[in-house]
């Protein structure tokens, strides 16, 4: 069996995930390379011969999307010990099969992958995590406004663009990353000068935009506005390594983690301007974080969390990707919080869960009420998408009595060898 479908079933044939109450969590952890930069900058090695990515997060997602790469023609190297992979070679594909692409959101960008590098791409609508309805609506907006040829047929979506592409000036109706990404992505192979409008800037757009510059593609933002000069196809770079940013979603949840059970934890390779609302965030609630280096803080738990109010935005706001893990801290915190979900219209399955264990949480629409209690108690969960999943394990952490969480491939979806590093810490966590 190759390496790529070993990965891949060896952390698929894990359904639960059994949490020990622990006492608190000692020691340092290191964040891995981000997830949703990652996947991004996988389908823009379709746009080069060969690119070798650094500090490259193995997990469930990234390793779909490596199997995608695979069955588009290009040649995929793993170096696990090294946090590398090398993609290589030409494209022989333009379809994403559906099986593939219905088991992650990220497989979307493939859709601009593709058209940045031959202006064809038959893809299928994205799974995923079930947070809400995800349309896809922008993406095919933008291509049917560059002249694309869009049609449907058995499941999967065709874009034809080569017979009619043109200068790309694109107001998004509302930002959305992947969205922002894919245009990103389809312009790159387009040459000359083109505008969008109301994209999106959470660090992992910026880091692609970073990634195209490297390529030799000029792109400067001026608030929400971006302009890309793409020079002509011989002038760029056609071989290079770059270097995936930190996951600032992996580190926000270790410093929830910390705010809770640390004695101190001390968390490392992150980048803590990606963070500075979470931090702001974790002090209004009570608790100390020391930033020791842009790249290192340490994280003490508090000895009395307060309630606070959280609402979700669009980067630099507060996360929506982060909201489950402070739901799951808020819920032991002394006094209320209102949590506020603007991005996704069904993001609060986790609050069902952490109910389980005697959390005092009423829903209602895209807000949510959370009452502190003393304590939570362990319980039979299920994980129902991937952030959600954290949030329980924090729970499931902090609680009386064993957890066991049910589902847990949403969580080896996202995150890094999360039970390797628990365990580090001296939690005690077993995958099943
Ligand atoms: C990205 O999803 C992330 N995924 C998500 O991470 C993250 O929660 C989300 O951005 C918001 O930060 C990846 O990067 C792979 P959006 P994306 O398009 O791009 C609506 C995680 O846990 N919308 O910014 O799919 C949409 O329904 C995940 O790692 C349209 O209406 O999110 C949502 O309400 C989960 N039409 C809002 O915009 C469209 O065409 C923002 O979604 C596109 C989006």
């Amino acid at each position: 069996m190759e390496v790529l479908d070993y990965l891949i079933d060896s952390y698929g044939r894990f359904k639960r995930l059994l949490v020990k109450p622990c006492g608190g969590v000692k020691g340092e952890v290191s964040i891995s390379g981000a997830k949703n930069s990652a996947l991004p900058l996988l389908a823009a090695s379709l746009l080069v011969e060969d690119l070798t990515l650094e500090n490259f997060p193995f997990l469930l997602d990234t390793l779909y999307a490596l199997k995608i790469l695979k069955l588009l023609g290009k040649e995929v190297e793993l170096f696990p010990d090294r946090k590398r992979v090398r993609i290589h070679g030409g494209i022989t594909s333009t379809r994403v099969p559906l099986e593939l692409a219905s088991l992650f959101r990220g497989s979307i960008l493939f859709l601009g992958g593709l058209l940045g590098a031959v202006g064809r791409a038959t893809v299928s609508p994205p799974g995923g995590c079930p947070i809400g309805s995800r349309p896809i609506d922008q993406h095919l907006k933008f291509v049917e406004h560059l002249g694309g040829e869009i049609g449907f047929e058995g499941g999967y979506i065709s874009v034809n663009l080569r017979a009619r592409a043109k200068r790309g000036d694109f107001t998004f109706d509302l930002i959305t990353v992947t969205g922002t990404e894919n245009a990103l992505l389809t312009l790159a192979g387009i040459e000359g000068e083109h505008t969008l409008r109301n994209v999106a800037l959470e660090p992992e757009v910026l880091d692609l935009v970073n990634f195209l510059r490297e390529v030799g593609i000029n792109v400067e933002t001026y608030g929400r506005t971006m302009k890309i000069e793409v020079p002509p196809k011989g002038k760029l770079k056609r071989r290079l390594t770059y270097r995936v940013i930190p996951d600032r979603i992996e580190a926000g949840t270790f410093l929830v983690l910390g705010g809770l059970l640390g004695e101190p934890l001390r968390v490392k390779n992150l980048n803590t301007d990606h963070l500075r609302v979470v931090i702001e965030k974790l002090t209004q609630s009570g608790v100390r974080v020391n930033v020791l280096s842009p790249s290192e803080v340490e994280v003490f738990r508090a000895e009395a969390l307060r309630g606070i109010d959280i609402e979700t935005a669009p980067y630099p706001g507060f996360p929506t990707d982060m909201q489950a893990q402070f739901m799951a801290m808020l819920s032991v915190a002394r006094g209320d919080s209102i949590i506020v979900e603007r991005i996704f219209e069904n993001r609060f399955k986790h609050a069902y869960e952490l109910r389980k264990m005697g959390a005092n949480i009423a829903v209602e629409g895209n807000t949510a009420l959370v009452r502190g209690v003393e304590g939570l108690k362990g319980a039979r969960l299920k994980a129902t998408d991937l952030r959600a999943s954290a949030s329980l394990v924090i729970a499931g952490l902090i609680a009386k009595g064993e957890t066991v969480i049910e589902n847990i491939g949403h969580l080896l979806r996202g995150y890094e060898g999360m039970d390797k590093k628990l365990r580090g810490l001296g939690c005690e966590v077993e995958l099943v």
